[in-house]
């Protein structure tokens, strides 16, 4: 099976749950259903559930085991977006190739969606809590890389320091390693953790750099990419004062970066060994993408 077809398989399987999980949503009133819903079913690359999937299979964890984690992670991942996008914070009017969601249904709205996913990932989390400990650990892990020493002080940063003109490489290392890479940190170690810890040390270095490497080609993107395959708009960044690897590191800088980080993340995959030809695939593919 090459790599495409692989990752479809994985992508398949996570959207037969989410597709699931929406099905079974029966919130009121219905424009909160209607939100939630809107947001999680247009789509997007479900990097994290597929990334949880693959690192199961190296470690030979049960897929299954992972469903719900991987479900909690793009619960969280997409509650992110939504409030990424409104006005006071990004102002994005569109997210996977569609209006973003306070566009459709209103900042008020987008709000109460994202806080929506948010607390009924916890839920999921909590569920699977009682199967034991190695599930408490791996939900508290998820929790700590989506709270106030991840996702959270990442994007806390990230507004802070728009506009700042002493904005420095330590920042940018911050803002990176915390708004994006944490969450993809989440269900990379996850599978370990449930595993009781194999690899756990490698891994976590892996999702830091896969994570940063992420975000210096989402930052080129908004430079060098196109709205029609991106699914948003470009040349956010400058026009809403962020900082971002391009506007320190320049393309090139960014992209030799990209090019380091890619390099260390195979270094680390190869030096776990086995059956390892997708992930290798994976980061090559996370390098060059165009979306
Ligand atoms: C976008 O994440 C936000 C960043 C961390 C750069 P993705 O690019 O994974 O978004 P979707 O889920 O595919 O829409
Ligand atoms: C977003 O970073 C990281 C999140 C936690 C959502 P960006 O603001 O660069 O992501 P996009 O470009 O809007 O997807
Ligand atoms: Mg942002
Ligand atoms: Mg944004
Ligand atoms: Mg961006």
């Amino acid at each position: 099976m090459n790599f495409n077809e692989k990752y479809d398989e994985y992508l398949k399987e996570f959207n037969s749950i989410l597709n699931k999980f929406c099905e079974n949503l029966n919130c009121r009133p219905e424009i909160l259903n209607k939100s939630l819903r809107y947001s999680l079913e247009l789509g997007g690359k479900r990097l994290r559930p597929v990334l949880a999937f693959a690192i199961g299979d190296l470690l030979g964890v049960k897929r299954e085991e992972l469903h719900n984690f991987a479900l909690a992670t793009e619960l969280i991942h997409t509650y992110s977006l939504i409030h990424d996008d409104l006005p006071e914070m990004d102002n994005d009017d569109f997210r996977r190739g569609r209006p973003s969601n306070h566009i459709i249904f209103g900042t008020g709205n987008a709000v109460l969606a994202g806080d929506g996913l948010l607390n009924t990932a916890y839920s999921v989390l909590l569920r699977e809590c009682r199967k034991g400990a190695q599930y408490v650990a791996a939900a508290e892990f998820i929790c700590d890389c989506a709270g106030i020493y991840g996702m959270i002080a990442g994007q806390s940063a990230d507004l802070l320091h728009e506009n700042d003109t002493s904005f420095n490489e330590p920042t940018l290392n911050f803002i990176m390693e915390n708004k994006t890479a944490k969450l993809i940190t989440a269900p990379i170690v996850v599978p370990s953790i449930l595993c009781g810890g194999k690899c756990f040390a490698e891994l976590k270095a892996f999702g830091r750099d896969l994570g940063c490497l992420f975000q210096i080609t989402d930052d080129i993107l908004d430079v060098e990419g196109d709205f029609d395959t991106l699914g948003k708009s470009i040349g956010k960044d400058k026009k809403e004062g962020k900082y971002s690897s391009v506007s320190i590191h320049g393309l090139d800088g960014s992209k030799l970066m990209a090019d380091v980080l890619a390099e260390r993340c195979r270094g680390i995959i190869e030096g776990i060994g086995g059956d390892n030809g997708f992930l290798l695939s994976l980061i090559d593919s996370v390098r060059g993408r165009k979306h």
